[in-house]
């Protein structure tokens, strides 16, 4: 099947520029899950379509601010998770739970506002919504309803399930000299799993790869399914090879299940997030945030369900994980790497696409349809 982005759609900083505006600056980006922010005063910061954003609880409320301080745009909050008062370390300005302005200096003379010009500053607020466990963040003057991003089924699933994710979670971030689409594409990408991953990926899991009955031959012409943007979002999962053939772990035993035990589900989140919930008793979140056109932060954190009695080698049991993911995803990082290098070589060269991969067309049609660029074969 003839692909939708050539290799500069993955290379271009023109084009990754406008991606952060049309789709980054414009769509719920998850940018945290409530055990991050779980304590009044709690925050979390990062950067999401080039802007710094912090999130902060306040009383129970989590809102997301622009991290830059209105004074001289020093970095109100400086670590990636911490938890004090919205107050900028330069000079002290002070920010309350709404970003309003609330203190300059404790001699008003110093700036010499008055009390109307410091109440009329303030930092800039982003909306902010959650569903279950997960907290999303929107970037524009005049967000979408988050219904129209996600459809009922999914936001029904992840607000259930999620909400059972424990307090405790184990997390990581580094970069990798790919671009972000490749890692959401390598994640609809079945066949790589048996194959790249043959050395690590458990072998309780049964990975399917089947072609898709719509596909006619290898220069026929994608054809949307259904070009609402909830599409762009999907959802799976792999089963165990033999029922039964779930390791039973002693912690299992101590956590609350959910229906989806037995399962490895997957929820493809658009533009950037792969769920995971393994078994019904853990949870496992990517995150490809772009950075640049061939540079991506991966965000990835590992929760179990709540417990029913709490264990104390719970944070062993969270740092297996995550080392067991962490091997397997090193793997798709290395081969990123290098396809990365590739694209930015063969400009002349597309994809060639077969009858499994009708899942990452769909994606490529769904990026294509936000930078409102015709889906053309390329
Ligand atoms: S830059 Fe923040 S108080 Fe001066
Ligand atoms: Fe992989």
């Amino acid at each position: 099947m003839l692909p939708l982005l050539r290799p500069f759609h993955y290379t271009d900083s023109d084009w990754f520029a406008q991606e952060q505006t049309r789709i980054f600056g414009r769509l719920w980006i998850l940018a945290a899950v409530k055990p991050m922010l779980a304590k009044h005063r709690d925050y979390r910061t990062l950067t999401l379509a080039g802007k710094q954003v912090v999130l902060q609880n306040h009383d129970g409320v989590i809102r997301a601010f622009s991290n830059v301080c209105r004074h001289r745009m020093a970095r109100i909050q400086n670590e990636e998770f911490g938890n004090r008062a919205m107050v900028c370390p330069y000079h002290n300005w002070a920010y309350d739970a709404c970003g309003k302005l609330i203190h300059t200096h404790r001699d008003p003379a110093v700036f010499g506002f008055t009390p109307e010009e410091t109440a009329d500053i303030g930092l800039p607020q982003y909306a902010v919504a959650t569903i279950g466990s997960l907290v999303f963040v929107n970037l524009s003057d005049d967000p979408l309803p988050i219904e129209e991003q996600f459809d009922d089924h999914t936001r029904e699933l992840l607000e259930r399930y999620t909400a059972q994710m424990d307090s405790s979670f184990i997390y990581t971030r580094y970069e990798g000299a790919f671009n972000w689409k490749t890692g959401m594409e390598n994640i609809k990408d079945a066949l790589h799993v048996p194959c790249l991953h043959k050395s690590t990926f458990p072998t309780y899991f049964r990975v399917d790869v089947m072609g898709d009955e719509a596909f006619h031959g290898r220069d026929s012409t994608y054809l949307p399914r259904d070009d609402s943007l909830r599409q762009a979002t999907s959802s799976g999962g792999l089963r165990f090879a033999q029922d039964g053939d779930a390791p039973a772990h002693e912690w299992k035993r101590l956590v609350h299940r959910l229906d989806c035990q037995g399962n490895y589900l997957t929820f493809h989140l658009f533009p950037n997030v792969n769920l995971m919930i393994v078994d019904g008793s853990s949870f496992a979140i990517q995150i490809y945030n772009p950075l640049a056109a061939g540079r991506t932060e991966m965000q990835m954190m590992v929760a179990l369900t709540r417990p029913v009695d709490d264990f104390s080698y719970k944070p062993v049991v969270l740092w297996e994980h995550l080392v067991s993911d962490m091997t397997v995803l090193q793997q798709d990082i290395d081969c990123l790497e290098a396809l990365q290098t590739g694209l930015a070589s063969a400009q002349d060269h597309g994809f060639i696409h077969g009858a499994y991969e009708t899942g990452i067309l769909d994606f490529q049609a769904a990026c294509l349809r936000q930078m409102q660029v015709a889906e053309k074969p390329q």
